[in-house]
């Protein structure tokens, strides 16, 4: 819990400050450079993987968007029929993601705070897209802890996967700035996840689902289901 807590806090100053404006630029339609649009394409794909874990007609579903960002995948849920509850640790996101909405979509509630605030309710699915990059395996079972009492249907997912590259780098320190205050992103493999749940007693099952690459993207989705 302390460390998840300090991460959380890290990525609140990262993406309410440091990096909001490019943050607000690579999730908007705005030109960016060849490997930001590699990025943005990857996302892209991302999210419509995992958009496709969940059944296309989401009338009648509550859904979290956990880690929201600037809100692309709240859009989406709703424009599917979902009622959503949007959440961030980041004011100045949720603040575009509710000036970018079209005010005919109704059916997302907005919530500046932890993806996983008990008083946020109870859920039919949650997702949550490269919002769970930043923490450890152990931080990683303890949201999914804190989600299967709260969830009957799937919470999808994504990871910084081990490969060789991100391994590298993570271990000369690329993906662990330790001068400033951006947070580290820690890769994970499906194993690792698995074997924090079993540690932590989470009751429920993990699949991994794909990876996406995409220049400088990578991220894997996995799909968790719970016990009830
Ligand atoms: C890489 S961004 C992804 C945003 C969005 N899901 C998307 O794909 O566009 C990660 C987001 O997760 C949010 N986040 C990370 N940990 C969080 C937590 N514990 N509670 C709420 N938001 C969190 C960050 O503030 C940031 O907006």
């Amino acid at each position: 819990m302390a460390t998840y807590t300090a991460t959380r806090d890290r990525v609140e100053h990262y993406f309410d400050r440091s990096a909001t404006k490019t943050w607000e630029r690579l999730t908007s339609d705005a030109p960016v450079s060849g490997i930001r649009a590699t990025v943005r394409a990857g996302r892209d794909r991302m999210r419509a993987l995992m958009l496709a874990q969940l059944p296309e007609d989401l009338r009648g579903a509550r859904i979290l968007d956990a880690g929201c960002g600037t809100g692309a995948m709240a859009v989406e849920l709703a424009e599917r029929g979902a009622t959503v509850v949007a959440a961030d640790v980041s004011p100045e996101l949720i603040k575009i993601a509710q000036d970018r909405v079209p005010s005919q979509l109704l059916g997302i509630t907005w919530h500046a705070g932890d993806m996983m605030d008990p008083a946020l309710g109870t859920f039919d699915h949650i997702v949550a897209m490269d919002s769970m990059i930043y923490y450890s395996a152990a931080d990683v079972a303890g949201l999914l802890a804190a989600a299967a009492p709260r969830l009957s249907g799937k919470f999808v997912f994504t990871v910084a996967p081990r490969t060789p590259a991100l391994m590298a780098m993570w271990r000369v320190g690329k993906l662990f700035p330790r001068r400033d205050r951006s947070p580290v992103m820690i890769p994970q493999s499906t194993a690792r996840i698995a074997d924090a749940m079993r540690t932590a007693a989470v009751p429920g099952r993990l699949r991994e689902v794909e990876r996406v690459t995409s220049g400088f993207y990578i991220s894997t989705a996995l799909v968790f289901q719970g016990r009830n």
